[in-house]
């Protein structure tokens, strides 16, 4: 080939790679064009999928996360520090990381749900692994890595039974003993929708006699936990940042609700919002995730509500999940939030769930729950896993280490 087609090819090339891989990001988030080539691989992962389901071969959730665990998922390798095993709670499976040590005392312990959209990811998955092990050996705590079963085998409730069944099992006496794990402390946390399924549980938990034993603590990870407004301010500024989108949330949820996908539009408008007026819940629940009460002005800027008049009331009928707690755990009622343990909430500026975090913190201190909140206005959504090489961001670093300080002072 003589050299100029050769030279333009090349420069053709390279301005698609970086059309592809460029998207307009706001100044204050950390390190931009690392941001973007992880969101690259992502949508890439994504785009291969939604393919392949196209096609018809395999729900495109198989797919991503069978490439995903081509390059990430770890056996149970046992270090010098922690010794780790792969095992079952109640019938789920679940990755445990105990720290090794001559020292006889009993230990704290943290139960933690990973994050992926209630579809993706595993406790097995190299960040979430490489998390755990760092919490087992800096808290010198066991730290129970929960493999609830995800989306397309199942779909809501059976992933919050999961969560629940694992922790109701872990926190029996006779279990705790077999750990050495002091049952006053013990934590529950997650990541997004495993931050989720962590408050959740510590609802449920809180406020049913099943177990002697209680959480300390709730530490919760940009969560996800409310699906009847996908216009907060946050929703609005952060529609189009990665590595969660708007659409791909709503999509989630659709997912985990086994909610028709073709109302996605119609929750995108929040069209499902316009609850039948006959209900006679409808102003209460609405309440819960008035944003005009609940957030600050500084997150409220220039946003409005989106609230139509008319809409799709029909969506809630057909979708009752929406309205429940045990899914979105920010529609719950004040004396079931009052009975939870003081929690540790992190949110991220750039991130669609960053108003579902406030939102939370702010009920859970009206209940009377003591809240540390951090908030970085340099984070994005799933900026924590992203602190170990290669995808390594310097606000991913600080998150966990502020995590860990604030577990280690408070569990
Ligand atoms: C989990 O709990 C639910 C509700 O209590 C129960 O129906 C289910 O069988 C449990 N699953 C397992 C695996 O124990
Ligand atoms: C749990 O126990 C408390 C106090 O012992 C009691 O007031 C409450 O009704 C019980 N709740 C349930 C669901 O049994
Ligand atoms: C939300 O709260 C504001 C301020 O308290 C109130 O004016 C507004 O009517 C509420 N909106 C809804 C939909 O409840
Ligand atoms: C939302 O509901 C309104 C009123 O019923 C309707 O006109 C509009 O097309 C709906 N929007 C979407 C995206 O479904």
């Amino acid at each position: 080939m003589r050299p100029l087609p050769a030279a333009a090819a090349a420069l053709l090339l390279s301005v698609a790679a970086a059309y592809y891989v460029y998207v307009p990001l706001p100044s204050s988030l950390a390190e931009p064009w690392k941001l973007m080539v992880l969101d690259a691989v992502f949508r890439t992962f994504l785009h291969v999928g939604n393919l392949a389901q196209d096609l018809g071969i395999s729900h495109y959730v198989h797919v991503v996360n069978y490439i995903v665990s081509q390059v990430e998922i770890k056996g149970p390798r046992s270090s010098e520090t922690v010794r780790v095993t792969d095992t079952s709670l109640a019938g789920v499976q679940a990755r445990v990381f105990e720290p090794k040590g001559m020292d006889r005392r009993l230990r704290r312990a943290v139960v933690y749900f990973h994050g992926g959209g209630w579809a993706l990811g595993s406790g097995k998955m190299r960040s979430f692994d490489l998390l755990c092990r760092r919490m087992a050996e800096e808290l010198h705590a066991v730290i129970v890595s929960v493999d609830y079963r995800l989306v397309p085998e199942v779909h809501f409730p059976e992933q919050y039974y999961d969560a629940l069944n694992a922790s109701q099992h872990f926190l029996k006496p006779e279990v705790l003993a077999q750990y050495s794990v002091d049952p006053e402390r013990v934590a529950i946390s997650g990541d997004s929708a495993g931050g989720n399924l962590a408050a959740a549980v510590a609802q449920q938990m809180a406020t049913d006699n099943s177990s002697s034993v209680k959480f300390k603590v709730q530490a919760l990870i940009y969560p996800v936990l409310q699906a009847l407004d996908f216009n907060t301010p946050s929703y609005q500024q952060n529609g189009d940042t990665p590595i969660l989108y708007r659409s791909l949330m709503v999509l989630f949820w659709l997912e985990y609700l086994n909610g028709d996908t073709s109302f996605a539009s119609s929750l995108l408008a929040n069209n499902h919002t316009a609850l039948d007026p006959g209900r006679l819940d409808a102003v209460e629940t609405m309440a819960k995730v008035n944003w005009t009460r609940l957030l600050p002005p500084a997150l409220r800027k220039h946003y409005k509500p989106v609230a139509p008049a008319r809409g799709a009331p029909r969506i809630v009928d057909e979708l009752p999940a929406l309205l429940d707690a045990r899914a979105a755990p920010l529609l719950a009622e004040q004396a079931v939030l009052r009975a939870t343990p003081p929690a540790y909430i992190m949110t991220c500026e750039h991130d669609v769930l960053r108003d579902d975090g406030f939102m939370y913190g702010r009920r859970l201190e009206e209940a009377g729950v003591p809240v540390t909140h951090d908030h970085y206005e340099d984070g994005f959504h799933a900026c924590m896993v992203f602190s170990v090489w290669p995808a390594k961001f310097s606000v991913g670093t600080r998150s966990l280490k502020n995590y860990i300080r604030w577990l280690d002072r408070n569990l």
